[in-house]
Order: structure tokens, then C-alpha cells, then sequence
């Protein structure tokens, strides 16, 4: 029979890691919060706190839940904090040599029946569960950003996820409110193997001079229906994350139809990574995001 969750762990508290963190507290469950950078760790508790009061001013929760839910996270440095949860969500970057060490590092640290998940956009879930010592407990748990807002989640099973793992993932998934799509395990899944191709392709549009940032968003926005333009959406994403997740998409399908456009490869290696880093396709130091081509 699945285990019932009721405490978790999320490694990296970046915009995915708050977020998850922020749903899971509403949702009644315990929840420790860990990040190699102190700094983004007592950000993230702020930004959980403004998006609470935020949900309390739309009188989407009360300020009664707003105030349970910061007393159920936990903020922690390193992975000792993970020791007791019952689920541990892997959210730092979309780098594969990163996710395999911290696996390897919290490993070490996890109760044995303890389930290993990770928000990966992108990369095999059978290949990282391979590099901990429980395979047979390891699932892709995809939230989509901004979580406390997006209705979905993907569940990916690797080659070698049990029954009771999934079950248990699909129970914690339903009680933190969010609907499921079931993935089988291929480079970016469901909604970014669709969604990165169309971003991508917008920055090729942008490359070859086709249109201008304003032209190619108004255009998607206006023309497609769509609620933000592809270069506005990439920026929200984080350049970094879309790049890596056309790398693998690229190296994981091998067709040059996913080759990353060497625009996207220039911006990253200038750092300019999108909202987090203030500067990507726009410039958001003002008031207002200011296209810069
Ligand atoms: N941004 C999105 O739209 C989105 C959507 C779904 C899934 N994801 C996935 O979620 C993950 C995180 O993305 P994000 O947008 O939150 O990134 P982010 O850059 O906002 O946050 C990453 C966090 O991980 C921390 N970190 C880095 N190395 C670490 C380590 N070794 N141990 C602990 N913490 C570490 C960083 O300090 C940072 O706080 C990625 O795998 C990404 O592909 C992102």
C-alpha cells in the first residue's frame, strides 16, 4: 500500500523550491527548505511570505492559513534537515551533474523508505534515479511555474519507479490541489518538449531579424491567444533553464530540429538569464520592462 506523505524536503529554493514549498505548507504538510546559498534561502522565505499575503488580499486563502502555512516551513541550510521527510523534491538547477551530486550527497542522509523526487524540466529520470540507491523509489515530480498558481503537475515514473512510489507521488500531488499528466520518461516530457521548441523558435525569429522583441510578443499575445509573448515567457522561465532544456532535448532526440539558437547560447553566457538575473530579452531594472532589440 502507498505511503501517505506528510512531511517533505525541497532542495533549492529558487522560484520552482518556494513554490513548492508555499503549497505544500498550505496543504497542511511539514516541509524544510534547504538551498546551497543562505542568501536565496532567506529570500525565498520572504517571497513565500509576499505571495501568501498576496492569495490573502485576493481572498484566495485566509490570514489564518497564511500564518499556518509559514509555521510549517522549515528553512535549513545543508541536507542533514532531510534526515525524517517522507519525500524529498530536488529543485535546484537544470544541470545534471549538479542533480546527481546532491542525490549522491542526500542519499546519505534519507530514512530508507524515504521517496526521492525531482522537479526536473527535462532530464531522464531513469538516469538519475540510476545514480542514487533507491531507483525503485525515484519519480519526476513537474511543477510548472508560478507553482501556487499553475494547475499542473507531471508525474514521471523512471524504468524502475514501484507502484507505491507513483501512488503515493499521485496522492501528494492531488492534496497540494494540483491536476495531473502522466509522462512516460522522454527529454522534456509533455509540456516543455512542446512549449521550448515554440520559445526556441521565437529567438531564432528574433536572430534573424524577422521581428523585434515587441513585434514577436504582441504577435503571440495578440495573433495566438497566448497570455504572455514567447520572449517575455522564456525570460519568466530563466534563459539558463531554457537553454539547458534544448540541450537536452537536442543531444536526447538528436535532430538538429532542436538546436538551441546561438542567440540563447550569447545571452546565457553573458549571465543575462532573464528576470533573475534583471536583464534578459527585456531590461527590468525600471518600473516597467523595457524590450532591449
Ligand atoms: N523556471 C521554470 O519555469 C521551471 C519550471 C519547471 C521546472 N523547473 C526546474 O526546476 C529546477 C529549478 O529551477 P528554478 O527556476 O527554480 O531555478 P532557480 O535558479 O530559480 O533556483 C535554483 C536554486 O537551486 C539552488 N542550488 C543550486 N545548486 C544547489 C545545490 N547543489 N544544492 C542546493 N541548492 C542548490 C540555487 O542556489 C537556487 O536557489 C530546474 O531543474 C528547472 O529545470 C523550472
Amino acid at each position: 500500500m502507498a505511503k501517505e506523505i506528510k512531511s517533505i524536503g525541497v532542495i533549492g529554493s529558487g522560484q520552482m523550491g518556494n513554490g513548492i514549498a508555499h503549497v505544500a505548507a498550505l496543504a497542511g504538510l511539514d516541509v524544510v527548505m534547504t538551498d546551497i546559498s543562505e542568501d536565496r534561502l532567506k529570500s525565498a522565505m520572504a517571497t513565500i511570505n509576499g505571495n501568501l499575503s498576496r492569495q490573502v488580499a485576493k481572498k484566495v486563502i485566509t490570514e489564518a492559513a497564511h500564518q499556518a502555512a509559514l509555521k510549517k516551513i522549515k528553512s535549513a541550510p545543508g541536507l542533514d534537515g532531510l534526515a525524517s521527510c517522507d519525500l524529498v523534491i530536488e529543485t535546484a538547477v537544470e544541470k545534471e551533474e549538479v542533480k546527481r551530486q546532491i542525490f549522491h550527497e542526500l542519499c546519505a542522509v534519507l530514512k530508507p523508505d524515504a521517496i526521492i523526487g525531482s522537479n526536473t524540466s527535462s532530464i531522464s529520470i531513469t538516469r538519475l534515479a540510476a545514480s542514487t540507491d533507491r531507483p525503485e523509489k525515484f519519480i519526476g515530480i513537474h511543477f510548472m511555474n508560478p507553482v501556487p498558481l499553475m494547475e499542473l503537475v507531471e508525474l514521471i515514473r523512471g524504468i524502475a519507479t514501484d507502484d507505491a512510489t507513483f501512488e503515493a507521488s499521485r496522492a501528494f500531488v492531488t492534496k497540494v490541489g494540483k491536476q495531473i499528466a502522466v509522462s512516460e520518461d522522454f527529454p522534456a516530457f509533455i509540456v516543455n518538449r512542446i512549449l521550448l521548441p515554440m520559445i526556441n523558435e521565437a529567438i531564432y525569429t528574433l536572430y534573424e531579424g524577422v521581428g523585434n522583441v515587441q513585434a514577436i510578443d504582441a504577435a503571440m499575445r495578440l495573433g495566438a491567444h497566448h497570455p504572455m509573448g514567447p520572449l517575455e515567457l522564456a525570460d519568466f522561465i530563466g534563459l539558463d533553464t531554457c537553454l539547458s532544456i534544448m540541450q537536452v532535448l537536442h543531444e536526447g532526440l538528436a535532430d538538429s530540429k532542436y538546436r538551441p539558437c546561438p542567440l540563447l547560447v550569447k545571452y546565457v553566457e553573458a549571465g543575462w538569464l532573464g528576470r533573475k538575473s534583471q536583464r534578459g530579452f527585456y531590461d527590468y531594472r525600471g518600473d516597467k520592462p523595457v524590450p532591449t532589440r
